[in-house]
């Protein structure tokens, strides 16, 4: 009988940052003979699983990749659908995403995201902004380089007005120009269905990361796939560099 993890996870030693590369909705679907959106539409219904469990194991920062600025070159139809799935996920679970003290963030080309996508996630930000409990970091039009890009941009004005002198610069000043500098660093990033791969997330912050791959299609990950993540991560050990 496989017995459940959820009695023997230790709350101490938990990922204060979680990182979750979504993957494989398009595979599950054509397992199942259906349209890549029905994969896409499943995978909303482990977004509020993992971001409730997440909520109750009592972990700070979860940042889920949703979209990447690679995905802006799937076919049309497909990215629409996308679009349209970000904002009923957002109308319908805004309300008792508040009610349980979530924090929205987003990082990415935000500004690119179609305009009531845009405008419906600005409004989820705001009205959430001052809650308390689990921030959840949204990855939208997010892509590891473009955030590079855009960070050394705003250093560069910043340089070029005066405020920061090119030898003060270090891995902290770069640090403070991501698009979410108060975000710690992930301790773990899952990335599901049997991709070994970056796909160019949070390049930067995971220099000293866990990686945790399961097989699982997104759609199929659920509580007890986290948890088996959660304990394994418990088992690892993190030197840092050190001995
Ligand atoms: C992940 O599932 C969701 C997004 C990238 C938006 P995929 O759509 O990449 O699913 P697969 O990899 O084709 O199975
Ligand atoms: C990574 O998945 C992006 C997201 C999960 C949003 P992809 O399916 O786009 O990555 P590749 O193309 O397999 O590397
Ligand atoms: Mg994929």
């Amino acid at each position: 009988m496989k017995h459940s993890t959820e009695n023997i996870i230790e709350l101490k030693n938990l990922p204060v940052h979680l990182g979750v590369i979504m993957d494989g909705n398009g595979r599950w679907a054509k397992k199942r003979g259906l349209p890549r959106l029905a994969g896409h539409r499943a995978g909303m219904r482990s977004v509020k699983q993992i971001v409730n469990s997440c909520g109750e194991i009592g972990i700070r920062y979860l940042t889920l990749y949703a979209f990447s600025v690679e995905n802006w070159l799937r076919p049309k139809a497909e990215v629409t659908g996308l679009m349209r799935i970000l904002r009923e996920y957002l109308l319908k679970e805004i309300d008792e995403l508040d009610g349980k003290g979530v924090k929205i963030v987003a990082s990415g080309r935000i500004e690119d995201l179609e305009k009531t996508a845009l405008k419906i996630l600005r409004d989820c930000i705001k009205r959430t902004q001052h809650n308390q409990g689990l921030v959840l970091n949204l990855a939208l039009s997010y892509g590891g380089r473009a955030e590079l890009t855009d960070a050394i941009k705003s250093l560069a004005q910043d340089i070029k007005s005066g405020h920061v002198s090119p030898d003060k610069i270090d891995e902290f000043v770069i640090s403070k120009h991501l698009y979410h500098p108060e975000i710690p660093d992930p301790d773990l990033i899952i990335r599901t269905s049997g991709e070994h791969r970056l796909s160019n997330f949070l390049i930067w912050q995971s220099a000293y990361s866990e990686f945790y791959f399961t097989e699982v299609l997104w759609p199929d990950f659920d509580r007890e796939e986290l948890l088996q993540s959660l304990l394994e991560f418990q088992g690892r050990e993190r030197r840092f560099g050190r001995v």
